[in-house]
């Protein structure tokens, strides 16, 4: 009996397993509309407020930024955001950090952040940004070409393990002539 139901639950997981990885969601460009849903699931995959925050500070004070929402049936389960980052003393060069991302919970493992990361990093090269930083999971993001950032001599601002700091060239060589330090939006330090 026991094992009939134990069976019966890995049943379950993998049909519902099954059935996220069916349900195809839209990727799209965020309005303004979708703010307070993008605040409820930062909070909610982050456990508490401070990436929703950040992103509400990134929208006040970034020059520019790409913020797109993973849409299923009408409601929005996955947000990424991209907003420039420098590198110390090189003006002039177009580079993004992909920062914060995330999934519903209920949701994840499922490739909907994968699609995120794949439709936000065609928006950048289609807006010329050269290259992007991402501060996270180091095997998660090479997947999509990210390498540690010390194979260019760049660094991050914070003191991070050097793993987990990459950049991905979406132009190929943009970044072979230079080193340094990357630096984000002054609302990421408040994080
Ligand atoms: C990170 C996140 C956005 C990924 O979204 P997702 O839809 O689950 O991603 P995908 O389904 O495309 O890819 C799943 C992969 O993500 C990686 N991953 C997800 N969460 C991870 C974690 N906590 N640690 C390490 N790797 C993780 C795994 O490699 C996983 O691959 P696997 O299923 O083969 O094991 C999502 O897990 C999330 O919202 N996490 C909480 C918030 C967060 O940490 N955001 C990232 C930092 S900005």
């Amino acid at each position: 009996m026991r094992r009939r139901s134990i069976i019966n639950t890995i049943r379950t997981a993998d049909t519902r397993k099954l059935m996220i990885r069916q349900c195809k969601v839209n990727v799209r460009d965020e309005t303004s509309a979708d703010r307070a849903a993008v605040f409820d699931l930062n909070a909610t995959a982050f456990s508490d407020d401070a990436e929703a925050r950040l992103v509400d500070a990134l929208r006040e004070s970034a020059d520019e930024y790409i913020s797109m929402v993973a849409v299923d049936n009408q409601e929005i389960v996955g947000h990424i955001m991209f907003t420039p980052v420098t590198l110390e003393t090189f003006e002039g060069l177009r580079l993004m950090g992909l920062a914060p991302m995330a999934v519903s919970p209920s949701l994840q493992r499922a490739g909907i952040g994968s699609e995120l990361v794949t439709a936000g990093l065609k928006r950048c090269r289609s807006q010329g940004v050269g290259a992007v930083a991402v501060l996270g999971h180091p095997q998660y993001y090479p997947r999509f070409g990210f390498m540690p950032s010390s194979q260019w001599g760049i660094k991050s601002e914070y003191d991070v393990p050097e793993d987990v700091f990459m950049m991905l060239e979406l132009s190929t060589g943009y970044l072979q002539d230079y080193k340094g330090k990357i630096r984000y939006n002054t609302a990421f330090a408040r994080l």
